[in-house]
């Protein structure tokens, strides 16, 4: 099972801690939104866990953590500014605009059963909508001192292309890896953290000789769709690939292929896989004229830099190819969130909500429970134990004595807590049978199984788990 409907996610999240509405004491800011306690630490695992996955587990993986302000003829000659657009249309009636492309995800702002358009509302042509936000580089605000929050990290990374060769001497193939923000003034920013105008990217440019590339395309694919289903847990039917036909190719694009997922607002995109053929490093290198460039890129750059590669058993500079798989960390954190999402009727007829989360990606691995808290040797041992699992610096461990046993439990189901552990009598060897002194109770979340642990050895038991 599943989440089935976006508010239960959204409720879930704002009951828990996982994310609020941004800026909500003034009234919010809409498409933004923040990661509360729980949040952040879920937020925090899945990029761990992808620069795990596609960093130290590799070898041809450099990381790089580029600005987000950049110069601004790194969008000219990128393309975005000339086609990072959105069609826009206004309604003649209620004057709100709307995206031209997806009119039938709105409801019209006056007859919600309608989609715009097909209210009495009569539409403007669409016009294109440029999503790039501007902001003022320095005090003087005059026409040109502006700047653009990047709308993706990718750029950072083509610039930086002949640093991070000269810095490590790479040889093709090899790629750079990047976690961080980008902004898009999205026209109607939607469906909790799926569409917002502020969000995270987690990008690979992978560089390659011409001729390598749809091979090393296909070989992401296939290793992108392993790390959400086997290291996120996301289930492979919920996952389908979605080949972008041609016309709907981005600028740069020869082939998208994007991962979709059955989100509870539909069949959507999580993270596309694109090959950006020579045309990003094409159009930002010096010596365009000089070097062999396949893409239709854009002309005279003027940047300082050959963004080439001397292909030494050639004895000439090549522009490589670059496949880029670039998934959202937002729409990553809902899909996770959504396949974890359970409700359970237990059967003495309770119902639980628990978050069945891969333990590497739960906000706290493990909750130390006393079984009274007025018991101040109970106390003193579950205070003890956490500390020395908080200790080991390998896991986010935590003590509660706020309500009772059964109580405690949901809490932590409803939170993904993968173990919960509990002190007894038994622990402090006063109920008869000696050869419990000294082990606890060690509750796991999905099953609600429960068994009996050394305390000495707990720390080994739960690392073996918690990968
Ligand atoms: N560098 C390529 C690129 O940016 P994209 O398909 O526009 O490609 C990549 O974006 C990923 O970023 C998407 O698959 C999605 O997960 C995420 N993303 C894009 N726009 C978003 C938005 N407004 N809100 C949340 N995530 C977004």
């Amino acid at each position: 099972m599943a989440a089935e409907t976006l508010d239960q996610i959204v409720s879930l999240c704002k009951r828990r801690g996982f994310l609020f509405p941004g800026s909500e004491v003034y009234g919010g800011l809409q498409g933004t939104f923040d990661y509360g306690p729980l949040g952040v630490e879920l937020k925090n695992n899945l990029k761990r866990l992808w620069w795990q996955h596609n960093v130290y587990e590799r070898d041809d993986m450099e990381g790089l953590d580029a600005s987000i302000l950049m110069n601004k003829l790194v969008w000219k000659y990128s393309g975005h500014e000339e086609t990072f657009v959105d069609p826009l249309v206004d309604c003649k009636t209620c004057k709100a605009r709307f995206r031209a492309d997806r009119l039938g995800d709105m409801p019209c702002p006056k007859n919600p059963k309608k989609h715009p358009g097909e209210c009495e509302g009569e539409l403007t042509e669409p016009r294109p909508f440029n999503m790039m936000f501007k902001t003022q580089v320095g005090p003087i605000p005059d026409p040109e001192s502006f700047a653009y929050l990047r709308p993706e990290t990718a750029q950072g990374i083509f610039v930086n292309f002949a640093n991070v060769l000269d810095s490590t001497n790479r040889k093709l193939p090899f790629g750079i890896a990047q976690i961080g923000k980008a902004f898009r003034n999205e026209i109607t920013p939607r469906n909790f953290v799926f569409r917002v105008r502020e969000f995270e990217q987690m990008e690979i440019e992978f560089f390659c000789h011409p001729g390598e590339d749809e091979a090393t395309h296909e070989a992401f694919i296939q290793d992108h769709v392993r790390f959400w289903t086997e290291r996120c847990g996301l289930s492979p039917e919920r996952l389908t690939l979605y080949e972008v036909p041609k016309d709907e190719l981005a600028h740069y694009s020869k082939r998208t292929v994007d991962i979709m997922y059955r989100f509870p607002i539909g069949v959507e995109e999580l993270e596309g896989i694109a090959n950006r053929t020579d045309y990003d490093l094409g159009s930002h290198t010096r010596d365009q004229e000089k070097i062999e460039i396949t893409a239709a890129v854009q002309p005279n750059a003027h940047s300082t830099q050959r963004l080439t590669y001397f292909d030494q058993p050639n004895k000439k500079h090549i522009v490589p190819f670059v496949i880029e798989p670039s998934a959202g960390v937002d729409r990553g954190v809902l899909a996770i969130l959504t396949e974890a999402y359970n409700e359970e009727t237990l059967e003495n007829g309770d119902t639980r909500v628990v978050l069945k989360l891969k333990p590497a990606l739960a906000p706290i691995k493990v909750a130390v429970l006393p079984l009274k808290k007025n018991e101040p040797a109970i106390v003193e041992v579950a205070k003890s134990i956490k500390n020395s699992l908080q200790a080991t610096g390998l896991m986010r461990a935590v003590y509660d004595d706020t309500a009772g046993i059964g109580k405690l439990y949901r809490r932590q189901d409803e939170i993904g807590t993968p173990f919960c552990i509990t002190v007894d009598f038994d622990t402090l060897g006063r109920e008869g049978d000696a050869a419990l002194k000294d082990t606890v109770t060690v509750r796991h979340r999905d099953t609600m199984m429960q068994e009996r642990i050394a305390i000495s050895q707990l720390k080994s038991y739960l690392l073996e788990r918690l990968v």
